[in-house]
């Protein structure tokens, strides 16, 4: 009988802290279409959850605050204008709770750096906030209330490999079959405004080279990193270029340490390298840093889950 009922109950919030991890994203093919009415251009990109991992750690409060340790400490404002706050209030709005909570935020993922950063956290304080308020919605809900937030953050609740479309809300999984790819990161010493990238991109005349991602998905099913490599394609990369022309020393430091390929990530500054396995991103990741072509060097692991209660 005391089964039955507990079975019963509806969803409880949780009384000790909620530690969600979020992990960065690249994008392996990024083509930028039109720019719409909305100011947003209309994307198709294939997004890649990496192993570089922001958490947030809520707790109950009696109001809602958010403190944070790490990357872009004392450069990124804590009020109400953070994706953090916006995130959790647009929950809070959604279904009807008190926007209650002590959200703590340690932070990995370099800020403004072309990896997604603060639409991970927002996708972090979405599922920690549900889970701490017992709110109980769907993945499909949350990443609703995502897109109304930011286009990349319905991939990051999502995580994986993924197709992007519309301004990049839209996300579909794409099934890899298991396959872990291996990346070094090359993250550079100050980061790059998504909108300026954007701007740029229109101001050198909106040239797309990057098709379809067809190929890309091919390469992705036959798990072989040199076809990868030939397929990793980024039409933001032009416009990262142009305004950080320094970039192309990263790029071509890369691969001449014997990366498989490089390209700029998502609006950039950071550049992405793809290796053969995990010896070799160890191997790239020390020649690289060697160079000192960039503030820091990461090793990361591709594809992994998105924004999870630990
Ligand atoms: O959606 P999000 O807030 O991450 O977008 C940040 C900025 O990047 C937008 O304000 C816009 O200038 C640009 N952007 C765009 N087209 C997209 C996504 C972002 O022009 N599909």
């Amino acid at each position: 009988e005391d089964d039955d009922e507990e079975f019963d109950r509806p969803r409880l919030a949780a009384h000790g802290p909620v530690r969600v991890r979020v992990p960065a994203k690249i994008n392996l093919h990024l083509h930028v279409g039109a720019a719409r009415p909305d100011g947003f251009h209309e994307l198709t990109t294939v997004y890649h959850a990496i192993g570089l991992y922001d958490e947030i750690t809520a707790r109950r409060g009696d109001t809602l605050t958010l403190t944070m340790e790490g990357e872009g400490t004392g450069q990124l404002s804590l009020g109400e204008d953070n994706l953090v706050i916006r995130a959790a209030r647009a929950l809070a709005a959604e279904t009807g709770h008190d926007a209650h909570a002590r959200l703590h935020l340690k932070k990995q993922i370099p800020i403004a750096a072309g990896l997604a950063g603060g639409s991970a956290d927002a996708a972090a304080a979405l599922v920690a906030c549900d889970q701490l308020w017992g709110t109980g919605l769907s993945r499909d809900d949350l990443a609703g209330i995502a897109a109304t937030l930011g286009s990349d953050i319905p991939f990051l609740v999502l995580g994986g490999t993924a197709l992007g479309t519309g301004r990049g809300e839209l996300v579909s999984p794409i099934l890899t079959g298991g396959h872990a790819w291996h990346w070094v990161l090359a993250v550079a010493e100050e980061g790059l405004s998504t909108p300026t990238v954007y701007k740029t991109f229109d101001e050198l005349g909106a040239q797309s080279e990057a098709g379809t991602p067809d190929g890309l998905l091919a390469a992705l099913r036959q798990k072989d990193p040199d076809v990868l490599a030939e397929h990793l394609a980024n039409d933001l990369q032009a416009a990262a270029l142009h305004l950080r022309p320094e970039l192309r020393g990263v790029l071509d430091a890369g691969l001449d340490a014997g990366a498989l390929a490089g390209l700029v990530s998502g609006s950039g500054p950071t550049v992405v390298f793809l290796a053969e396995d995990a010896r070799h991103a160890a191997l790239l990741a020390a020649d690289l840093e060697a160079t000192n072509c960039c503030r820091a060097v990461r090793t990361a692991v591709g594809p992994v889950p998105g924004a999870r209660v630990l």
